[in-house]
């Protein structure tokens, strides 16, 4: 009897702890043994991100709208986009384009009301498309209430929100992540009669992530979009996040268990949410970001490859691309990287040597105006290539590689700057849609930033209506190019190669997924290249998927392929 209990006993517990650890694997974030990548809805879209007020007016206050992006959401879907990645939409004083807000559970009233929010929600679903906003919780605008009652009150529950100091600490002047516009990173605030510390601009009060009462707010503003159907959101300045302000500036200390916390709590609310994460990071420093086995984050921007995709651009030689690739290949099988070429900031070169910085700059961005906070360039990506072939060239490669495309509005009809805007202001102009008053973005009599009327890229000359009636304009283009990115999923999902050509000139990344392979070559030279790829890497047949040409490979076992000045190939590979 006792013996029967003490089995009994025994093997209750085991069913009780084998069940318990069973649970826990069940629900802990996903593992490659646990989810098929091709449920990773992530790893295999193309992002599009725009500013509200950037995008379409709908009521001719001369700002864009949540109803005016609803009336242009069949033009993204034509366009082919699965995620609209919006800026900061919440109340705010736009002194930094929305990344200072006030009021995180709001919308900012000139983009229209709560009700226009769900409306955009409900369009963009029914197209089946996904929404990624902006979550900036690294600081908030001067002018919150939260600010304002910890700059009022010592006592106030808020003070502790903030980071102060008493005495000007001895970094007071270092850290500054804008350069020559901004002078300190803790200000002295006459009314709380303390400094306080702020990695961006002084308006942009750091908030305190060690205090359990801010980490508490986070997650319910993370809730709260989450309840109103928002995908996932675009962490903004991660590492700054996560950085200990009282440690050294150059080496800081960082808190990781910050993003696992907010992981797991994003995916316990709605498991297929995501996080894609600013973090402008050496390739070492990603691991922890992404986490063991993807307890990090979902995404984060290659700002890496970023980089080194433009000196490949200006060196006109795809090496340092290549290395930068196979430096950022080994994350986790659940984990993606976010590929771009141009964003709403300054192309950032801070991560390249001083040398490779100039001569970007040489090539792309030669003249003072054009460069900012001594590490980028200002400019929109068309007139820095100044070039269709170079420019589709280095379309077709952010399609194509290891990883998942975003673009930036206006960048699919190769839209150009305003350099007389202030910093970042000059790639944040008005989209062009026509050749009408205010290129059809609003009917106002002056937009809230100015639109684009002279020059090559004004919206005489470059607008969407136009170039949709041009089967070669670079919009049918590009709407083509997502055609066939999404016609080849082994480029988000599967595993890659880059194969020897023959030519220090050109790339080519074998792609595999199961039984099925891709080929995507490029050229990075504006002259012709003759390249050799062996049938060992390449495969027997190359059937083109841009025209009806197929490349078999010669009776040496080759591919002997040429590609004109900046070409570009797509192959699907068949053995
Ligand atoms: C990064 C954003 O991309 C940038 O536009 C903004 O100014 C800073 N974070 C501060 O939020």
């Amino acid at each position: 009897m006792k013996k029967a209990f003490v089995y009994t006993y025994y093997f209750l517990l085991t069913f009780f702890l084998f069940s318990a650890t069973a649970t826990a694997q069940t629900y802990s974030t996903p593992s490659s043994e646990l989810v098929k990548v091709e449920d990773l809805w992530y790893k295999n879209i193309v992002i599009y991100n725009l500013d509200l007020d950037a995008f379409k007016d709908s009521d001719g206050d001369g700002i864009g709208d949540f109803q005016g992006l609803i009336q242009k959401l069949d033009y993204l879907e034509f366009l082919g986009v699965d995620a609209i990645w919006l800026a900061p939409f919440q109340p705010s004083p736009m002194e930094d384009n929305g990344y200072d807000i006030t009021d995180y559970y709001g919308v900012n009233n000139r983009f229209g009301t709560g009700g226009d929010f769900a409306e955009f929600v409900y369009q963009a679903k029914k197209r089946g498309m996904r929404i990624i906003t902006d979550l900036v919780i690294n600081h908030t605008s001067i002018e919150h209430p939260w600010f304002q009652k910890a700059r009022e009150d010592k006592n106030s529950k808020y003070r502790d929100w903030y980071i102060w100091s008493e005495e000007r600490p001895d970094e007071w002047n270092e850290g500054m992540v804008f350069p020559g516009v901004q002078e300190e990173t803790w200000t002295f605030d006459e009314k709380a009669g303390e400094y306080y510390y702020h990695r961006f601009y002084k308006f942009q009060p750091g908030l305190n992530m060690h205090n359990p009462e801010v980490q508490n707010e986070i997650r319910k503003i993370i809730g709260y979009w989450l309840t109103l159907g928002i995908d996932g959101f675009r962490l903004d300045a991660v590492p700054f996040i996560i950085e200990d302000p009282f440690s050294d500036n150059d080496d800081p200390d960082y808190n990781f268990d910050f993003i696992t916390d907010i992981r797991s709590f994003v995916q316990w609310r709605r498991g297929d949410a995501i996080i894609l994460g600013e973090a402008n990071v050496l390739p070492e420093e990603t691991k922890e970001y992404f986490g063991d086995k993807g307890s990090g984050m979902h995404m984060m921007f290659n700002f890496f490859a970023n980089q080194h995709l433009f000196y490949a651009l200006a060196a006109a030689s795809p090496g340092p691309l290549k290395e930068s690739l196979e430096s950022t290949r080994d994350i986790p099988p659940v984990a993606q990287w976010a590929h771009f070429l141009r964003n709403h900031d300054e192309l950032d070169l801070g991560r390249l040597t001083d040398e490779k910085r100039q001569e970007i700059y040489a090539a792309f961005g030669p003249e003072e105006n054009m460069q900012l906070y001594d590490r980028g360039i200002r400019r929109r990506l068309a007139p820095m290539l100044n070039n269709r072939k170079q420019l589709e060239m280095a379309n077709s490669l952010i399609f194509s590689l290891p990883g998942t495309p975003v673009i930036r509005y206006g960048d699919e009809i190769g839209m150009g700057d305003d350099l007389s805007l202030e910093e970042r202001n000059a790639v944040r102009t008005p989209m062009q849609w026509s050749d009408d008053k205010n290129a059809g973005f609003s009917t106002a009599d002056s937009t809230f930033r100015p639109v684009i009327d002279e020059g090559p890229y004004s919206y005489h000359k470059v607008n969407v209506q136009e170039q949709r009636q041009d089967q070669n304009s670079l919009l049918n283009w590009t709407a083509r190019l997502i055609r066939m990115r999404k016609d080849c999923p082994e480029i988000g999902l599967g595993d890659w190669k880059i194969l020897e050509t023959g030519s220090p000139q050109v790339l080519a990344i074998r792609y595999f997924l199961q039984d099925k392979s891709v080929l995507v070559i490029h050229n990075f030279s504006e002259k012709p290249q003759q390249i050799q790829l062996t049938e060992g890497d390449a495969g027997k047949t190359l059937l083109s998927l841009q025209e009806q040409k197929t490349s078999k490979a010669g009776k040496q076992g080759s591919h002997q392929l040429k590609l004109e000045g900046y070409g570009y190939r797509w192959y699907r590979v068949k053995n």
